[in-house]
């Protein structure tokens, strides 16, 4: 790797200032030194920035859209209230518990999608005391118990399109085995049938087939949109589709990024055909790139032919990395002078799997130094656990 190449992840608003780490103007070693480690830091410019692009390329090919923020990414208060009162964007819920959060927070109910799997009697119960939530039904269980509640409602199905797309395998939501999620198409005349029974209009298709796809995923993603062609011939009433969420970030030097153009052509091609508004809701898409998270090196020893680096935090606070092996970026906030050389950096937790980053090359580092991992902005503090109670960690939002 060329030292050009190690700075690939740097953009105007992330990157070094005399050798230390900005984000949004913030000194990331002055955060660190005044907040304490273990810190996620999000950028407020950038989780706007990400969703106004991708409103903004709908909007410029004249689709009708909206976006709603995949609350269960991150839903550190700050970052909500600060997305709520911009009031662009709604966001989208997948339990009893996000759903109140968001109204605590401040958003109209006619702002929040809820799509839930397996859905307990008492969440049903919780929605039912929401009618304007825009509920997606994932499978006949639901639009039966849903329906013996609040009969007449309006709903949406979430479809399974068999096919899936993510960053790898494990993202993918549906494919050739079958998943738990969503309606099948050879099972939408009996959901057609129990909707009609309790005289539910279905006004909503969704489908969410994974996570992390990128621009070579594209042409299944159009596969999928052909897909859901299946079903709207079918559903007169539907005037929404639901895309999901799932867009993915480039996150290594030579690693693809989304061509965002062609999936605004697609989606253009597909609201023009059927004339239905788009929904989408993102979550990773939105905060990933714009948040950070600080550690402390506490352990700086070779081990045999192995430098390690060890941190104060685990991977107990970025589960998703472990779960679904999804790169990151790990740079120290300060630059010393010094040859890069090959660095394994650990956690502070007594798991084996308990490794952030193996011969990674780092410049020179010291204990007391600190570590940013950068990437890690969804489903890192809204993952985390206290696994050998080792679960503190703060959370700044930063404004200008
Ligand atoms: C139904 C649904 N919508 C949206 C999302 C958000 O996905 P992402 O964070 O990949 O955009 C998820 C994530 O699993 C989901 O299950």
């Amino acid at each position: 790797m060329t030292t050009n190449d190690w700075f690939w992840w740097q953009r105007p608003d992330l990157g070094y200032v005399n050798g230390r780490l900005h984000l949004q103007q913030h000194d990331l070693q002055t955060l660190a030194e005044s907040a304490g480690t273990p810190t996620y830091a999000y950028s407020s410019h950038r989780f706007h920035a990400n969703w106004r692009r991708l409103a903004e390329v709908l909007a410029a090919r004249g689709v009708p859209h909206k976006l709603f923020f995949a609350l269960k990414s991150n839903r550190f208060l700050p970052l909500l209230t600060f997305l709520r009162l911009h009031g662009e964007c709604g966001v989208d819920v997948c339990s009893p518990s996000e759903l109140l959060l968001a109204r605590q927070v401040g958003f109209r109910e006619s702002d929040i999608t809820y799509t839930n799997t397996a859905v307990s009697n008492a969440d049903l119960d919780v929605i039912a005391r929401h009618p304007g939530i825009q509920v997606n039904c994932d499978a006949l269980s639901t639009i039966r118990r849903l329906g013996e509640r609040c009969p007449g409602r309006p709903i949406g199905l979430r479809i399974n399109p068999q096919l899936g797309l993510g960053y790898n395998d494990a993202l993918h939501y549906a494919g050739a085995k079958t998943t738990k999620f969503g309606i099948y198409l050879e099972h939408l005349p009996e959901a057609m049938a129990l909707a009609r029974q309790y005289d539910m209009p279905i006004t909503r298709l969704h489908f969410h087939a994974g996570s992390g796809y990128l621009s070579p995923q594209l042409d299944t993603f159009e596969r999928i949109l052909v897909e859901n062609g299946r079903f709207l011939s079918q559903l007169p009433d539907v005037t929404t589709v639901n895309i999901g969420g799932g867009l993915g970030l480039k996150l290594t030097a030579d690693g693809h990024a989304l061509d965002l153009d062609r999936w605004g052509d697609l989606l253009a091609a597909f609201a023009q055909e059927w004339d239905v508004t788009i929904q989408a809701e993102p979550g990773d898409y939105l905060i990933k790139d714009a948040g950070v998270l600080l550690l402390q090196v506490t352990m700086v020893e070779r081990k045999k032919e192995t430098l390690f680096v060890g941190v104060n935090g685990g991977f107990n606070l970025q589960p998703l990395s472990v779960y679904y092996q999804t790169p990151f970026v790990v740079v120290p906030t300060k630059l010393r002078d010094g040859e890069m050389q090959p660095t394994t950096v650990v956690g502070n937790i007594n798991e084996g799997i308990d490794l952030w980053a193996e011969n990674i090359p780092l410049p020179p580092l010291a204990e007391g130094d600190t570590l940013a991992f950068l990437n890690v902005g969804g489903y890192g503090s809204a993952m985390s656990s206290n696994h050998c109670m080792r679960g503190q960690f703060s959370e700044y939002l930063l404004l200008d």
